[in-house]
């Protein structure tokens, strides 16, 4: 069926060990402030269940759905929200997560429909970043991997909703 990665890029081992240490990174820049972390559904739902369980100190976890990818691998350059949190995010400490930024379309749109509620703070924190997105509103404060300028699947990811749940990441093509 073609439904197979063709390389793995980050194993399981080394992405847990990468998420452990941003977790503790977080916790030690937010010592003592209140916290609110946002995932951005769908692709970041693995990444940030398992980075709050690392970030050891207490937070508030939240979601946002941003869709800027249909079924195809290029950036259609629109970002839909689809659901905003009833969440107060005025004075508030927030930390948005995302899986992957390329464009960096996505980030944009959701910093700048976060900054007009006036939060207290506003960083993000992206498990891969392909550093190719030419102006970002928030370069993110917390990196796991520079990731290579390919299509990549897994931990999240997904091409039109498949391979989300592999425990890896990959190519799905050379
Ligand atoms: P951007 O808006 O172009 O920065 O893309 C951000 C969103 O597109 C991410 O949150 C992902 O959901 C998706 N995306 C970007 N690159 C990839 C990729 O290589 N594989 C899977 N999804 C991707
Ligand atoms: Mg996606």
């Amino acid at each position: 069926m073609g439904r197979e990665i063709a390389r793995v890029v980050f194993d399981e081992q080394t992405i847990a060990r990468r998420v452990a240490e941003l977790g503790s990174e977080i916790a030690g820049y937010y010592d003592g402030e209140e916290l609110l972390v946002i995932g951005l559904l769908k692709g970041s739902f693995i990444f940030v269940a398992d980075l709050v369980r690392k970030i050891s100190r207490p937070h508030r976890v939240d979601f946002l759905v941003a869709v800027s990818y249909g079924t195809g691998k290029v950036s259609s350059g629109a970002v839909r929200l689809l659901y905003d949190p009833e969440t107060q995010l005025a004075g508030r400490h927030i930390l948005v997560v995302d899986d992957i930024v390329d464009s960096g379309n996505t980030l944009n749109h959701v910093c700048r429909s976060i900054r007009k509620r006036h939060p207290k703070s506003l960083a993000a924190c992206t498990l891969l970043h392909k550093r190719r997105a030419p102006h970002l509103e928030v370069e993110p404060r917390f990196v796991g991997f520079d990731a290579p300028h390919a299509f990549l699947v897994g931990y999240g990811l997904d091409h039109a909703e498949d391979f989300r749940h592999l425990p890896h990441i990959g190519t799905i093509e050379e």
